[in-house]
């Protein structure tokens, strides 16, 4: 396969969720990789949105913020009107423990959002909608099994369910109605200003505060890691040159069970062993993702420049600098969710 050079320049970009962890991240990139472009953060500011995330850009004149919801037509409409040329859907609810405890919000966003946007680009088919998902659409994988684009799709639990129903409306518009779209689905993320419920910021947290850690089931279920630059990268290049209608796997395939990368937090914290907590396992908790990015790498010319050992120790040292960032978080709103989920979990 040849690299596609028909490579699109955004110039008015709307990014929602832009008040998370990788809407942030990805919008700080964007504004160094496309110069000329002027960029929309479009975020409902749910739990998991921030507006620290973005405070340094309050003087930058190409970027400005919007507090508003994807669910909202109107919101989205009055937008896409303002010369909009590049959507990048990274708004979402994210968490699995919490699909858990009750998914309508869930499905409300990762896929009523999704066909808010696309019924609204129906009208403005010039727009390319490109929706950030995930390698928890194709479930879990069997040991030296790793899943493609053409993998089968077998979502096991509420978020990755409604992730996986966003990515089919989205499909199923370029289809029916010839829009631009195109999905990426990455790998698990890793970086500043991830929110201290997802694994590694909370283990990071935790053993800041010398509190242990709590590892579900036997520890030995295996993810893949990428730090949210290398993410960032892969989606600016699918958003430039991707292909209509074609979804993109990322991941840097740097993969390991939940117990080596603890060891690894543990090393770089300077902590042992006893601050780790067996604790009862997530219910239906996928095993194994691994999946195989060789079309984007082929096609798009992307690959991933973060060495994992470098930037895991610089997430870590991140969260040392920033404090101020996560301490209001861990003892706020989020610490009556924290001590709920981890109250029912009993040592294992
Ligand atoms: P996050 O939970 O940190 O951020 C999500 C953001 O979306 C928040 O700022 C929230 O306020 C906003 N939001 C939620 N519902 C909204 C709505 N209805 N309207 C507007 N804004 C809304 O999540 P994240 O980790 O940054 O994930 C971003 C995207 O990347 C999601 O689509 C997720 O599925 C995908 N993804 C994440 C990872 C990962 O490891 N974090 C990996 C692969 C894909
Ligand atoms: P998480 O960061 O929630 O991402 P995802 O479930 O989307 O992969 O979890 C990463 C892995 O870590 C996952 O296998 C669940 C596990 N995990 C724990 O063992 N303990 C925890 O407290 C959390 C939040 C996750």
């Amino acid at each position: 396969m040849s690299i596609d050079t028909s490579k699109r320049q955004p110039k008015n970009v709307l990014v929602t969720g832009a008040a998370g962890f990788i809407g942030s991240n990805l919008v700080h990139y964007l504004l160094k990789r496309w110069p000329d472009a002027s960029i929309v953060s479009l975020d409902a500011l749910t739990y998991a949105g921030n507006l620290a995330n973005l405070k340094d850009l309050d003087d930058v004149p190409r970027h400005r913020f919007v507090h508003g919801n994807i669910c909202d037509r109107e919101t989205v409409s009055t937008l896409l009107d303002q010369d909009i040329d590049t959507v990048i859907n990274a708004a979402a609810h994210t968490h699995v423990d919490r699909s858990l405890l009750g998914a309508d919000d869930f499905a409300g966003t990762n896929v009523g959002g999704v066909q808010v946007f696309l019924d609204a680009i129906k009208q403005r088919p010039h727009i390319r909608f490109v929706q950030i998902s995930t390698d928890e659409v194709y479930g879990s994988q069997a040991p030296g099994e790793d899943a493609d684009e053409n993998y089968r799709l077998t979502p096991r639990n509420p978020y990755s369910a409604t992730k996986t129903g966003g990515d089919l409306v989205a499909l199923a518009f370029h289809h029916s109605f010839d829009l631009d779209v195109v999905i990426t689905r990455c790998c698990n993320n890793y970086g500043p200003y991830q929110y201290p419920e997802k694994m590694i910021p909370l283990f990071i947290t935790n053993l800041f505060e010398n509190k242990q850690v709590p590892l579900y089931g036997d520890g030995l279920h295996a993810r893949q890691w990428i730090h949210v630059d290398d993410h960032s990268a892969a989606i600016a290049r699918v958003a430039e040159s991707g292909r209509s209608g074609e979804v993109y796997n990322i991941t840097s395939g740097k993969g390991m069970t939940n117990k080596e990368m603890t060891a690894k937090l543990l090393a770089i914290t300077g902590k042992d062993e006893s601050l780790i907590k067996y604790v009862t396992d997530r219910p239906g908790h996928d095993r194994r993702y691994a999946i195989d990015d060789r079309k984007i790498r082929t096609e798009l010319g992307w690959s991933p420049v973060v060495d994992f050992d470098e930037g895991i120790k610089q997430t870590v040292q991140w969260f040392v600098d920033h404090k101020s960032w996560w301490e209001p978080i861990k003892s706020g709103q989020y610490r009556k969710y924290y001590e709920e989920q981890y109250g029912k979990r009993v040592e294992q």
